[in-house]
Order: structure tokens, then sequence, then C-alpha cells
């Protein structure tokens, strides 16, 4: 973004919270295992603040993004103290400064088949299935008052997986708010398919209401939504996908204990999905509010619409 001023520019006048995507991850973060490196973060901490924008930490426990030597250095005698100095540096680094932090990332998996429905590797496998609530503890220690996010993929939907991740994820949260861990948010990512049946279901908004009622809070973490199934035809396309942001945005906001809203990524201009899913047509994609010459798409209009709509809160 350093170099790129219009961008720097739009995103300080339409941004209120900004997520660094891949700053905080431990490849950049963690060079070697006795070395932190703050640089591109704290750049991005201190554009954040200058263009008084909250920032929010992603992620502290992730099983993708680790430097080569977590795989030749880390063991099941050193991996506890090593992640949790990491979660205690890195939280104790920003503390005061973060509107949030996603301590754990991506956490369920159930294609690993274990009877619990966690990930197994890295970490469950050399600390054990606690690392979840020691990170949490952890990261509570170092900043008492940054909100700590269990941020999770593929809950949204209505396919067999999403299924079974809402229902792995309730049961978990529930058992671990019994024991005091302090879960304080949960992170929808909300990466969508542009052809998504409605989220307007009763099933999805038990699911959310279900999470509030545990007096636990819901961020929109990373949302965009793909379009490679849909026409090569802007237009259209566009109306699509700004159709499906209306309907997913407007069935979570209704729920009051869903605090914010985040897609990831401003622009098309700047998107994961350029090379993770790249059209057949081989026209650019457009997932974003803003296209990739920085104007609004129908999408941005219907974000807007959205807020307008909801309750304060
Ligand atoms: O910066 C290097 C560049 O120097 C190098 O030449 C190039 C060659 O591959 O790689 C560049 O790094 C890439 C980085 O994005 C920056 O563009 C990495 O290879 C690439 O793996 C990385 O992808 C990121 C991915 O997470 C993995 O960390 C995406 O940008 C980022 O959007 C994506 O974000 C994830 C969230 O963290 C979790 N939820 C899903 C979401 C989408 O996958």
């Amino acid at each position: 973004m350093g170099g790129d001023t219009d961008f720097a520019q739009l995103f300080a006048r339409e941004c209120g919270i900004m997520v660094p995507e891949n700053e905080l991850k431990w490849r950049i973060l963690r060079p070697t295992q006795d070395s932190f490196s703050f640089a591109q973060a704290d750049w991005l901490l201190n554009f954040a603040s200058r263009y008084r924008m909250q920032l929010r930490g992603h992620t502290l426990v992730w099983h993708q993004q680790l430097p080569d030597w977590i795989r030749t250095q880390v063991n099941s005698s050193n991996a506890r103290q090593i992640l949790l100095n990491h979660v205690n540096t890195v939280v104790g680094h920003y503390a005061g400064k973060l509107q949030s932090w996603d301590v754990v990332n991506e956490v369920i998996e159930p294609a690993d088949r274990r009877p619990d429905g966690l990930r197994s590797k890295p970490w469950l496998e050399s600390i054990g299935p606690e690392y979840i609530d020691l990170a949490f503890q952890t990261a509570a220690q170092a900043d008492p008052n940054v909100l700590l996010v269990w941020n999770e993929n593929h809950l949204e939907g209505s396919d067999e997986r999403a299924l079974a991740k809402r229902e792995v994820l309730i049961k978990l949260l529930r058992e671990k708010l019994r024991r005091n861990i302090p879960i304080q948010a949960i992170g929808l990512q909300s990466h969508i398919s542009g052809t998504s049946p409605s989220f307007n279901n009763p099933e999805f908004i038990r699911f959310l209401h279900t999470i509030s009622d545990m007096g636990v809070k819901i961020l929109i973490t990373e949302m965009d939504v793909t379009e490679v199934d849909l026409p090569t035809n802007i237009d259209a396309r566009d109306q699509a996908v700004a159709g499906v942001y209306s309907d997913y945005l407007s069935t979570v906001l209704r729920e009051k204990s869903v605090i914010a809203v985040l897609t990831w990524g401003l622009s098309d201009r700047y998107t994961w999905l350029s090379s993770y899913l790249p059209r057949t047509d081989k026209t650019p994609v457009r997932p974003l509010p803003f296209d990739s010459n920085l104007n609004p798409t129908a999408t941005y209009a219907a974000i807007a619409r959205a807020f307008d709509q909801a309750s304060v809160r």
C-alpha cells in the first residue's frame, strides 16, 4: 500500500478499521526462532492511527504461513514454550493499540476426523488440544483490554462441511466458556460463493443467535464474494455479487452482537482471489466494493445500504 497513494487515500477515506493481510503472520514476523520483525506491521499501525482507523490483529495461531524453521526446530518438548512466547511477545508489543486479535484461525477441520473436530496439525500434534485455551489465556494476560477473537472459515454455507463446522464450534465454544477461557468474539471469515443460496434461513440465523446468547460478539472478518461461476458481462456479474453482499449483510446485521464488518481487501486491484480463483474467461475478478480503477461498484452501494438499514449498535 505504501507505494500506491491513490489506493492509500481511498483506504483512509472509506475505512474505519484495517487488518493486515499478511504482515502479522509468522512468516513475516518471525525470521528466526530468536527474532521478531515488527517493521511492516508497525508501518500499517502508524498509517491506521494517522487516519484514525482501528487496527485488527490477524493472526497469532494458524497452521499456514509458518516459517521454515518451525519444521526443523519445533518439537513436542519446546512447542508450547515457542507458541506462548510468540503470543505473549506479539500481543505485548501491540498492547493497548489494537481493536481485536484473531488469537486462533481455522482450528476446526472435520476432514481430520478427530472426535472433537479439531485440526490435527501442527500445534495440536505437538502441544495437545489445550493449545487453544493456552493461546487465549496468554493473549488475555498480555493485553487485558483487546477483544480476543476465534476466527474461522467456512461457517456460512449450507453444505455438509459448514454444518459440521458450525456444530463443532458451538460445542467447543460452550465448553470453553464454561471453563472461563477468555474467548470474546467469533470471527466469521465470510469468503462466500457468488452462487450461494439465501442466508436468510432459520438454521444460519439460529447459529448467530446461539453465539450471541452465550454473550459472545461476532465479527465479519474477511468478506468477499467469489464470482468464478458468474457471467462474463460485468453488469450482470456485479449485480449478482452485490446481491450476495446484500443478502448476507442484511441477515447478519439483524443480529445485534455483530459489531464489525470487514471485507478482505477494498479494491479488486489487490485481492487474493486474482491468483487463487482466477476466472476461466481470463477477465479480472470483481469480488470487492471498488473495482481495479478504484471506482465504487454495485457492491459498494449494497454494503452502504445494509449499513444504513442496520440498527445502531
Ligand atoms: O510477498 C511475497 C513476495 O515477495 C513473493 O515474491 C511472492 C512469491 O510467491 O510471495 C509473496 O507472498 C505472498 C503473500 O500472500 C503476499 O502476496 C505469499 O506467497 C502468499 O502465500 C500470501 O497469500 C496470502 C494467504 O492468506 C496466505 O498467507 C494472501 O495474500 C491472503 O489474502 C490470505 O489470507 C487468508 C487469511 O489469512 C485467512 N483466511 C483465508 C484468507 C484467504 O486465503
